[in-house]
Parts: structure tokens; sequence; C-alpha cells
């Protein structure tokens, strides 16, 4: 359904009029056959997924993320999921796993996420198909709280290889920490950096991520999917489990956002969503992402704790205006820009 709703001036959530979910349905694919990697690159699918799997090209991509319904009732805009027992769960995504194999290859990663109660089904569909690596935890602040339980804030992504050959880049997913404790040695700054905004440590990334924003009104990759997973997220573990030029297929697409950031991240992509309007939306971010390469969060090749805009700015400001400039990221200029 096209935009009908008053927004705040502020607002900066991406919406479609008429005229845009006319041009953009017009760059949707469909299959009725069997489609080689070159027709399907950079292109998003609208259909069932299940109608899909059988037409797509053997062992092409490098990383699978597959973001599904969780086990709840949901409704995305054209179709509702309906919460299942754990088990039917299960075998639900196992049945689109069956299939989504042959697109892999021997050196593929597959990232699948979930929430608490949908874990253990995903684990149950995985363990005996793939190398099991990790399960992410990575904190959702958003929602209402609940007077009889918890309030649940956080999120699980299950981290997977075919084999024991796979891509993982460390040093492209390191995050900077404000330093709490500055140890120093011999008054040395032991692995951390003093610079004129505060003390800063590059660290390793582990597996409870606590630095993601959910994408909100102000935000200009916000648009109104329900379940929108934010940007800085999706370009961790693509930075971490592909290559430059790797083939990145996010077979429940959404709003684009694996597409967007792959394309932003200077991978080759494609996705499958099976409602029109959120493919349409996928197009339109894809437009955006033409010009506007910044990741909120990911600054200078490295990413920043939550809330830490002006001092990525400022640090960007200090190295353009040195003799150092070359040492900027494309994404770095563009967060100047915005600002
Ligand atoms: C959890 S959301 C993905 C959100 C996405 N990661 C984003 O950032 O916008 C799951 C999506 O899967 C889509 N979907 C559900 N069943 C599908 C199917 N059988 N084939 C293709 N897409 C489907 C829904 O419409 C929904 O947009």
């Amino acid at each position: 359904m096209p935009e009908s709703k008053e927004r705040a001036p502020r607002n900066r959530t991406i919406t479609l009029n008429s005229e845009e979910q006319v041009k953009y349905k017009n760059r949707l694919l469909r299959l009725n056959m069997p489609i080689e990697l070159q027709d399907v690159i950079n292109r998003t699918i609208h259909q069932d997924l299940l109608q899909v799997l059988d037409y797509l090209p053997k062992q092409s991509v490098d990383l699978l993320f597959i973001d599904p319904p969780y086990n709840l009732n949901k409704t995305f805009n054209s179709n509702n999921f309906k919460k299942k027992n754990l088990d039917t769960y299960a075998d639900w995504l196992d049945a689109y796993l069956d299939k989504l194999e042959a697109v892999l290859k021997p050196t593929s990663s597959i990232y699948i996420c979930s929430d608490w109660q949908s874990s253990p089904a995903v684990y149950a569909a995985i363990k005996n198909r793939f190398q099991v690596r990790n399960r992410i935890t990575w904190e959702r602040d958003k929602g209402r709280g609940a007077s009889k339980n918890w309030k649940n804030s956080s999120e699980d992504i299950w981290f997977c290889t075919v084999s024991d050959t796979y891509t993982f880049n460390v040093d492209a997913v390191k995050l900077k920490r404000k330093v709490i404790a500055p140890y120093t040695v011999d008054g040395t700054p032991k692995d951390w950096d003093i610079t004129d905004k505060g003390n800063y440590r590059l660290t390793h990334p582990s597996n409870l991520w606590t630095d993601l924003t959910i994408p909100f009104w102000s935000m200009p990759e916000n648009t109104d999917h329900p379940t929108q997973k934010p940007e800085k997220l999706v370009a961790k573990v693509i930075l971490a489990s592909s290559n430059f030029g790797d083939v990145i297929f996010d077979p429940f697409l959404g709003s684009g956002t694996t597409s967007v950031v792959a394309k932003k991240l200077g991978r080759k992509y494609f996705g499958v969503e099976l409602d029109e309007m959120y493919a349409c939306l996928a197009e339109k971010r894809l437009e955006i992402a033409e010009a506007e390469l910044s990741i909120q969060g990911y600054a200078e090749g490295v990413f920043w704790e939550r809330n830490t805009l002006n001092e990525q700015v400022r640090s960007i400001d200090k190295k353009r205006n040195s003799q150092h400039d070359k040492t900027l990221h494309q994404q770095d200029l563009f967060l100047l820009a915005e600002m």
C-alpha cells in the first residue's frame, strides 16, 4: 500500500508513493525456470521462496543470511505468520534449508536469526546439517516492558559454515571502545590510544553485541517494515564472513537490509521477498545507496559504540584536515555529508 500516513517533519522513514510503487515493481524479478547467476545478481526476486528455490543457481553463494519470520504471530503487510509448536517450526525451517543447501559452496558461511523462543528450533534444524560455530546474542533495546516477565531485549544469530574452510576477517569487525581503566606500561598506553576526544581501544569482536540500535523514525535507513534489522548488524556479518565481490543471498529479504549493506560494502547480492511493498522498498533503498554509502555506527573502517556519532565525525574531520586523508573510507565521506 503506498504512503498515506502523516509524519513529523524530521521523520526520515523511507516510504513509497504510488508512482514509486510502479517504478520499483518494474525492477522486480519473477522466476519460472532455472536461472544463471549473472541474471539474478543484484536483483530482488518478488515471490514465495518455496516457488523459486529449485531455480536458483547451484553453488553460487558465498554468504547466506537468513532472517526468517520468528515463531510468533506476526503480520508482514500482505502476509501473516502464525505461531506453530516448536517442532513444527523446526520442520518448517528445515524444508527451506533442505533446498537452500544447493546454492552453497563448500566454503560458504550461513547466519540464521532468531529470538530466544525460536532459537532451539533453529539449532535443531542446523546441528546435523552445517558446522555450527557460534551463537551471537545481540541487545535489541526496543519495545515495552512486561509486567510479569523480564522484558525481552535480546536476539540470537547462529553462525555456521559448510566446512572448515571459510572466510573470517576478524580485523574488519573490530570495535572501537572507550577505555575505562587506562593501563600503562612505563607511562605508555598498553593497547589503547590517547585522542583529544578521549581514550579508545580497538577490541576483538565477541559473540555479545551491545552496540546496535534498532532502526527508528529519525534514522535514514528506517522503513515501516516491522522487523527491519540494523544495517550495522548486517555490516558486521558481511565484513567478517565475505570478501569484496563475493555473492550474498538473503531468502527472506524484507525491506532489503542485506542487499543494501552488501552493495555499500562492494559485494554482489540477491534476495527473495514475498511481499511486493517490501520488495519495492528494498529497490528504493538500493537506489538511495548509489549515492549514500554510509552505515550508521561504522566509520574509519571500525565499529563504534552506540551514541558516538559526534566523536566519529570529529575523528574523520581531523583525518580529512590532515595529510592522511587518503586513508578515509568512502563511507566516512558520506557520514560527513550527512552532518
Ligand atoms: C524477519 S523479516 C526480514 C527482515 C529483513 N531482514 C529486514 O531487515 O528488513 C522476514 C521477511 O520474510 C518474508 N517472507 C515470509 N515468508 C516468505 C516466503 N515464503 N518467501 C519469501 N519471503 C517470505 C516476510 O514478508 C518478511 O518480510
